[in-house]
């Protein structure tokens, strides 16, 4: 990790989606060191209940599972997060999925609203059920977890790019909507080392590094960083931006 400041969230609370492992959890472990509590979601219990252990435990972080495409999981973290810490300050909508492999011609139209559902029609319910229950009255920000696969053709996994498009003009949109008391940004990383992600490298992680100026992929804590920045006071006088963590790899170039 980088540099750490421990008192930069003091006070506040976010809710992570999908932060059992990888990058969500990640930016739950930066968002505590850094002193804010942390509520965070994903299906599978036992994995949630392993990592707010390595978190620090229930005082600085509690798990709900569910599906975050569910509106009653939705509702029930919300309060079960201002239950237990008093506010709901930050939203990170990390949860995205991708399901299907292959050209589009041969997608699968229910795999492509899936996709649609999980990646960009949750992270907006999040951010109305944040609203509604804290941000609205209160103020805060929320950094959506879109991906270099939105940003220009990703072929193979198209159709996770035109969900990860839609986060980054969510995102846009979010961010004129809800200022000046809401900041709404996001990220976009490259291939980062995760469970996710083990396709595009596994058995090759040498090779795919070299199309990176920085000769190395990214790692979960990578994106974690960004995310606090974003969320943090520093990136005060930012909104609807998404920044790319991409260890240089859109530059193209090279050989
Ligand atoms: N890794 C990359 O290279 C990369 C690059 C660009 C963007 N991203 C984006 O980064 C985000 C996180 O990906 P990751 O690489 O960290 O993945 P990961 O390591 O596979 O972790 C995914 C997390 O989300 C949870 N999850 C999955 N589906 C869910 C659902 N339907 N509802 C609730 N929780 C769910 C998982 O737990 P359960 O399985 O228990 O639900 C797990 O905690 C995604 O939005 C992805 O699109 C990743």
């Amino acid at each position: 990790m980088a540099q750490i400041d421990p008192k930069r969230f003091a006070g506040q609370t976010a809710i992570i989606t999908g932060a059992s492992r990888g990058i969500g959890f990640a930016i739950a472990e930066r968002l505590v060191a850094e002193g804010a509590r942390v509520a965070i979601t994903a299906r599978k219990k036992e994995a949630l209940d392993e990592a707010v252990a390595a978190l620090g435990g229930p005082d600085v972080a509690i798990a709900v599972a569910g599906r975050a495409d569910d509106p009653e999981h939705q509702a029930d973290t919300v309060a079960r997060t201002i239950d237990a810490f008093g506010s709901a300050d930050l939203l990170v909508n990390n949860t995205g999925i991708n399901p299907v492999y292959g050209p589009l011609m041969q997608m699968d139209p229910e795999a492509a609203r899936k996709i649609m559902d999980v990646n960009v029609v949750s992270a907006l319910r999040w951010a109305q059920a944040v609203n509604t229950a804290w941000q609205g009255e209160h103020g805060g920000a929320i950094v959506n977890v879109a991906s270099i696969a939105g940003l220009r053709p990703a072929p193979g996994i198209a159709f996770y790019g035109v969900s990860k498009a839609a986060v980054i003009h969510l995102t846009e949109e979010l961010a004129w909507e809800l200022g000046p008391n809401i900041r709404v940004n996001a990220v976009a990383p490259a291939v980062v080392k995760t469970r996710f992600a083990t396709a595009l490298y596994e058995g090759r992680e040498e090779q795919v590094s070299q199309a990176y100026p920085l000769k190395r992929l990214g790692e979960p804590d990578d994106i974690g960083s960004v995310v606090a920045f974003l969320l943090s006071a520093d990136a005060g006088w930012m909104t609807g931006q998404t920044l790319v963590v991409d260890g240089g790899v859109l530059l193209g170039g090279g050989a």
